[in-house]
């Protein structure tokens, strides 16, 4: 199948309006599909929207909505409205805090929790089950390698992260058979305005070493027929910053999951 055959006719990006979002819904379009672009601040929605009218001729409508809310899955769904979605990339999910657990307020890491994994988990259920039944589709979830463990500044990010690795490898176990790429596309560090400040705000020089956005994107696209795991800048073979390679963990899960079908059923 073509890009388009297996992941338009649309696409929904999350955390569009910049970084590692912009260029996904750039080069998404650029393959064919337009996307649903998703964030909090409408200007940057609408210049980039206006770029990909630009570059590909392609329409992208915007839609303002803060993951965090209670109801973004909602508004998510009512902006989507009845187009087919083929792609998901919920890439929003940064920490913007980089405070200790105990140094905030609870209500900061529960908005956390909400917009990186009650959102991210009920966009999933929405949008795979559609798939599903189509038996095309892909959900490529933007992760870090913070998942692979916690750190001091890092409690809520962390544990998200981890959240979305071990729900994403499950996902990609139960909709392989039916034709649904998942991909935990794992970052390091990585030049967005996101990261910048928080650079900026510790007082910290920007490193010469970070991932570019757009290769980030391209690689992630790339790669999202192989889930479950890609690691930023790391052969299948090679553990890096997981302390087991994502070659020994699809093994693993692949494993898993031939027991657990004789237990629950195939
Ligand atoms: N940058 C890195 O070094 C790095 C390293 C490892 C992993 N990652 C991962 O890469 C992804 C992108 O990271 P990033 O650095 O670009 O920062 P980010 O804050 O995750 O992403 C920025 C984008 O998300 C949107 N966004 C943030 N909070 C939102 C909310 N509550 N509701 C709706 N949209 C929201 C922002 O737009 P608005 O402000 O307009 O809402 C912006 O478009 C994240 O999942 C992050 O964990 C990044």
């Amino acid at each position: 199948m073509s890009f388009v055959e297996r992941y338009g006719p649309w696409a929904v990006v999350s955390g569009a309006s910049e970084g590692t979002g912009r260029a996904f819904a750039r080069k998404i379009a650029s393959n064919g599909v337009p996307c649903i672009l998703i964030a909090r601040r409408t200007d940057p929605l609408a210049s980039l929207a206006e770029v990909i009218r630009a570059e590909s001729g392609l329409v992208c409508p915007t839609a303002a909505i803060d993951l965090t809310s209670p109801d973004a899955i909602n508004q998510l769904v009512a902006a989507v409205g009845d187009r087919e979605v083929g792609l998901f990339v919920s890439n929003a999910g940064a920490d913007p805090n980089g405070m200790r657990f105990l140094d905030r307020d609870i209500d900061v890491w529960l908005e956390h929790v909400r917009r990186n994994v009650i959102t991210t988990m009920s966009c999933c259920h929405h949008f795979a089950k559609l798939m599903r039944a189509r038996r095309k589709g892909g959900l490529l979830l933007v992760n870090s390698g913070a998942c692979y463990g916690g750190a001091s500044f890092m409690a809520a990010y962390s544990a998200s992260k981890a959240f979305t690795l071990n729900f994403g490898e499950s996902l990609w176990a139960e909709l392989r058979p039916h034709g649904v790429d998942v991909l935990n596309l794992v970052l390091g560090r990585t030049d967005t305005p996101a990261f910048r400040a928080v650079l900026a705000e510790k007082g910290l020089p920007v490193p010469p070493d970070l991932a570019s956005p757009d290769d980030v994107a391209q690689i992630g696209l790339d790669r999202l027929p192989q889930g479950p795991i890609y690691n930023w800048g790391l052969a299948d073979d090679v553990a890096g910053y997981a302390p087991t390679s994502a070659g020994i963990r699809r093994s693993r899960i692949l494993a898993i999951d031939m027991a657990t079908k004789q237990i629950y059923g195939d």
